[in-house]
């Protein structure tokens, strides 16, 4: 029986050019990019291809950190948590927003942080499943430090309104995450014209390698990664070590 596969969502094949643009940094060119013998020196100018294109594509500017990391789930983890360790906890800012729609990678990190003493409100959605820019202005108070809203839901496909909801931030002063995994490569998403804090993605949803993902994110903080099944260390030099963001790039490059 032919099987047909439908759940491209949750993750999707690799493209062939992907994986043929790939070939040579697993097979030939798999030095390290930061050493200094000639197999690594060899590598580095793709790295740098390949990050420069992510930057373009997303619009993002060179102050912006791009971070690669495993997996979306590793990258919410990334930036939900390292905000708190690195920005909130010694501050008496301890509200988060974030939506009941986020996926479980974003809301378990939310009640990871709710065991610190960080106050979560989870807003629902309305009737037509979206959670709107009105109610987190109304659920935004003076201890918000964070929104964390996921740009186009995965179960649903509704797309939400991070536009306006960045507004609101900006006006109150709260940093904004998306998660856009279901966004990029299916919506155009330009941080010129929509400019959130932090922004999470996975090549693995749009026929890219597994284990790489990316976003503009804090520099170092404490991750957990569901594929990898361990805590790790994320640091801003990983983009410097790994072919991932090669696979990311390319991504890129075929779609922009
Ligand atoms: C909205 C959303 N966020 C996060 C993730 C997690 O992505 P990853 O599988 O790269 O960890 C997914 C995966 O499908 C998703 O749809």
């Amino acid at each position: 029986m032919e099987r047909i596969y439908l759940d491209n969502n949750a993750t999707t094949i690799v493209d062939p050019a992907v994986r043929d643009a790939m070939e040579p940094f697993y097979c030939h060119m798999y030095g390290n990019p930061n050493s200094l013998h000639s197999f690594g020196i060899e590598v580095r100018p793709y790295l740098h291809q390949a990050m420069e294109q992510l930057y373009v594509g997303i619009g993002a500017s060179d102050e912006d950190d791009i971070i690669i990391n495993s997996c979306a789930t590793e990258g919410n983890n990334t930036v939900i948590l390292g905000f708190y360790f690195n920005l909130l906890k010694d501050t008496r800012k301890k509200h988060l927003i974030t939506t009941q729609l986020e996926h479980p990678c974003v809301r378990e990190s939310c009640r990871f942080l709710e065991q610190h003493g960080v106050k979560v409100t989870y807003l629902a959605p309305d009737r037509d499943g979206l959670v709107t820019a009105k109610m987190v202005k109304e659920a935004i108070t003076d201890q918000t430090a964070l929104v964390s809203v996921m740009w186009a839901n995965n179960e649903t496909g509704l797309i939400l309104p991070i536009k306006e909801i960045s507004e609101v931030c900006k006006v109150r002063g709260v940093y904004l995450h998306t998660d856009a995994v279901q966004a990029i490569g299916k919506l155009k998403v330009d941080l010129q014209e929509v400019p959130v804090d932090y922004l999470t993605f996975s090549a693995s949803c749009m026929v890219a390698s597994r284990w790489a993902a990316a976003g503009p994110a804090p520099s170092m903080c404490l991750g957990w990664s569901r594929w990898a099944r361990r805590w790790s260390w994320p640091t801003p030099i990983s983009p410097l070590r790994t072919p991932k963001s090669g696979a990311c790039g390319t991504n890129w490059r075929m779609r922009c």
